[in-house]
């Protein structure tokens, strides 16, 4: 089968001047895309700002033959970054939303600047960019998008209750994205990603930093912004060389109230809160259609006076 190349496509990577996002970079480069490296240039807290970091990529992706262009913007004023690209090469294709930042502390010391911070970077900055380059990728008919959460977002982490809210927020923002802009053949995709980088040089094992390199998950992301990829609004973890795709699930639930004339009661939750938590028989969840079509289901077996259908019906000895 032939090479994956991104011929005549423009790149835009935020937060490319470092760890993921220069190992995205250097590959979408590498495979013909003309790359938008942004970088702030801060410290890991997101303080301060410096050209090197994003000049640094630049001169690399040139020197092995590709075409980049720098970009030293903030993400929170992501419509500037998208000008760099239309400036620099007329539209943007592909739109990895990379930069991140860290402000760790437990729930109780967490400053409403720490808290601001966080969320800018990740959440605000996300959308920002997002919104400036979705209607130049919705016109043109083609427009990848990635999103970049975390495992502490998705299952959380002691100490990163900001950093968790913005990593759980942009799978929000993906979800929707993905519905806005499927029809026009703009996909938006969320990756988890574990690898060796200064955000994580303290909290990796040694033996595992060594061995997370950033370049194992970027073929993940070239992938997923690859023309030939239909995917669109789903979670891949990857890591090590691995990548998995993650989703939610719901349970099959139970009624708390017998017939839609009864209301419910806290007693009744308690009775039914085995089958409320039962997972051995849950499914996905992927859309709010399917949501609301169980919503329907449940509305007719409540005036009907019939159990879900969760499995041998326990009604008699529940209520
Ligand atoms: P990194 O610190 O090596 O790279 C992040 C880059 O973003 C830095 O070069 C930084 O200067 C840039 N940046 C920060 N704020 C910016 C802003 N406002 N505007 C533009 N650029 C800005 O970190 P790493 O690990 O490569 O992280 C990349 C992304 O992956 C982040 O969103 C991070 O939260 C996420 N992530 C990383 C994980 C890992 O294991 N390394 C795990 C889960 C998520």
């Amino acid at each position: 089968m032939s090479d994956l190349r991104f011929d005549g496509k423009v790149a835009v990577i935020t937060g490319a001047g470092a760890g993921l996002g220069r190992a995205y970079a250097l590959l979408f480069a590498s495979r013909g895309a003309k790359v938008v490296v942004n970088d702030l240039g801060g410290d890991p807290h997101g303080r301060g700002s410096a050209q090197k970091a994003a000049d640094i990529v630049v001169n690399e992706i040139k020197q092995a033959g590709g075409s980049a262009t720098a970009d030293y913007n903030s993400v929170t004023d992501g419509e500037k970054i998208i000008q760099t690209a239309v400036k620099n090469y007329g539209r943007v294709d592909i739109l990895v939303n990379n930069a991140g930042i860290l402000r760790d502390r437990s729930l109780p010391k967490i400053s409403e600047d720490d808290w601001d911070a966080i969320q800018n970077v990740h959440l605000k900055g996300s959308f920002k960019t997002t919104q400036a380059a979705f209607p130049i990728m919705k016109k043109q008919g083609y427009g990848r998008i990635i999103m970049t959460s975390s495992g502490s977002g998705l299952y959380g982490n002691f100490g990163q209750a900001n950093y968790s809210a913005a990593k759980m927020g942009v799978v929000g923002l993906a979800n929707t994205i993905a519905i806005e802009g499927g029809a026009k053949n703009v996909y938006c995709n969320v990756i988890v990603p574990t690898a060796a980088s200064r955000l994580t040089k303290d909290v990796l094992p040694p033996e595992l930093f060594q061995e997370l390199k950033p370049e194992l998950i970027a073929p993940v992301v070239a992938y997923l912004c690859h023309d030939s990829c239909s995917e669109n609004g789903t979670i891949i973890e990857s890591a090590a060389g691995w990548a998995g795709k993650s989703q939610i699930f719901r349970s099959k639930g139970g009624l708390i109230r017998k017939h839609i004339t009864e209301s419910a009661s806290i007693e009744n939750v308690r009775n039914k809160w085995s089958d409320i938590t039962d997972m051995t028989t849950a499914s996905p969840r992927n859309s709010l259609p399917a949501a609301l079509a169980d919503l329907t289901e449940t509305m007719e077996c409540l005036r009907n006076g019939t159990e879900k259908p969760t499995g041998p019906s326990r009604e008699d000895d529940i209520f």
